[in-house]
């Protein structure tokens, strides 16, 4: 059908990232360097050019949207933006208008979201130790974040939480984690650390296999698995003992691409159809050529087919990032 956007590989596209910024409050350690330098706002795309992108994916039959960063809750005018998109939502051409933040801000910003039709978010967080929490995130305050997630759940949002596993950092509190967030009714989810752009840390000391995680996690709890329900990487099982969802992303030790649905577009307009590899179609340069609807369509349906099959992710000491751009920049 024409609302079909497929690849080379027959997977359909149904799922759009689009990160609305590069910059964030926090720095994290395995996410930023500490030299990060920002882009310049004219290479930003403007809420309009956002808003024709993600309109023209939609009208392609992606159903599900996801706002990232950086931190989304950072850029001017998202809330907007977010409002915007949301007439996709009443239309019923969109499933799902979700978001990913590092909650900061929520304190702020749940009441509007939840007004504006988004109904789950996803909160980064690695620790609940406040010590910890300013070291990993270069000074980030551990009382907003959880705020936040407060203030979110008592507007009516569901909210699950992403944590990254660092063999050196939060290993050991990872149980502890689990617990305190399925005690609140939140789901979460784990993830692997990815070799995306120059840190200043070893990734190879940060990289924990989830597959090393769930065989501890076993000798105690009992792990059922769950059909997939929110068309993401994660593969969810049910803990028996805290009757919580837990999620695992697990990119390194169980590459999931062969089932992947989705697509990134960079606040500078830039698609990506892999996270792991550095593959790139220039939507900015088309819009800001004057380019018409169509124009714009075949952009996307050309840089779609060229998904490639998978990433190429090695975490291996001096082996480097796999990609050069930083998570923070492709849109997580
Ligand atoms: P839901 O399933 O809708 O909750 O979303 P999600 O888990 O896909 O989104 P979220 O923003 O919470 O992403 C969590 C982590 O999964 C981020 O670090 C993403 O970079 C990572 N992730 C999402 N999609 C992919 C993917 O296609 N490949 C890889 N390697 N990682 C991904
Ligand atoms: N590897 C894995 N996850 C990362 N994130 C940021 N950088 C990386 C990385 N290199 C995570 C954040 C957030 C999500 C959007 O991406 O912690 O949960
Ligand atoms: Fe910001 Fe998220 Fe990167 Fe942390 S992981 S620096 S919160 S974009």
């Amino acid at each position: 059908p024409l609302t079909d956007l497929a690849d080379g590989f027959g997977r359909a596209v149904s799922y759009l990232r689009l990160s609305v910024t590069d910059r964030c409050d926090l720095r994290c350690v395995y996410c930023m360097s500490e030299h990060m330098t920002f882009l310049a706002k004219v290479e930003v795309l403007t809420l309009e050019e956002l808003d024709r992108i993600a309109s023209a994916f939609i009208g392609l039959g992606v159903r599900k949207l996801r706002i990232t960063g950086g931190e989304p809750l950072v850029r001017k005018g998202v809330m907007e933006l977010i409002e915007n998109l949301a007439r996709h939502l009443k239309s019923g051409r969109l499933d799902e208008l979700t978001l990913t933040t590092n909650g900061t801000r929520l304190t702020e910003f749940a009441p509007r979201l939840a007004g504006a039709g988004v109904r789950r978010i996803n909160v980064s967080l690695d620790t609940l130790k406040p010590a910890l929490f300013r070291t990993l995130t270069r000074g980030g305050d551990l009382a907003k974040v959880l705020a936040g997630i407060d203030a979110a759940q008592a507007a009516g949002l569901k909210v699950k939480i992403n944590a990254v596993a660092l063999a050196r950092d939060n290993a050991a509190e990872l149980p502890e984690l689990i617990r305190w967030a399925h005690g609140r009714d939140l789901d979460l989810t784990l993830i692997e650390t990815m070799p995306m752009g120059e840190i200043e840390a070893d990734r190879t000391d940060q990289y924990l296999p989830l597959s090393t995680v769930r065989g501890e996690l076993e000798s105690y709890w009992t792990l059922s698995d769950l059909p997939d329900s929110t068309g993401g990487p994660s593969r969810y099982v049910r803990v028996a003992e805290t009757g919580g969802r837990l999620g695992f992303i697990t990119p390194l030790s169980h590459n999931f691409c062969e089932s992947c649905n989705r697509v990134r577009l960079t606040c500078t307009g830039t698609l990506h159809t892999c996270l792991g590899q550095e593959d790139a179609t220039d939507l900015r340069a088309v819009l800001r050529a004057g380019g018409s609807d169509a124009d714009l369509v075949q952009a996307i349906r050309h840089g779609v087919a060229g998904k490639p099959r998978g990433h190429d992710f090695v975490i291996t000491r001096s082996a480097g990032p796999s990609v050069s751009r930083h998570m923070s920049t492709t849109g997580g």
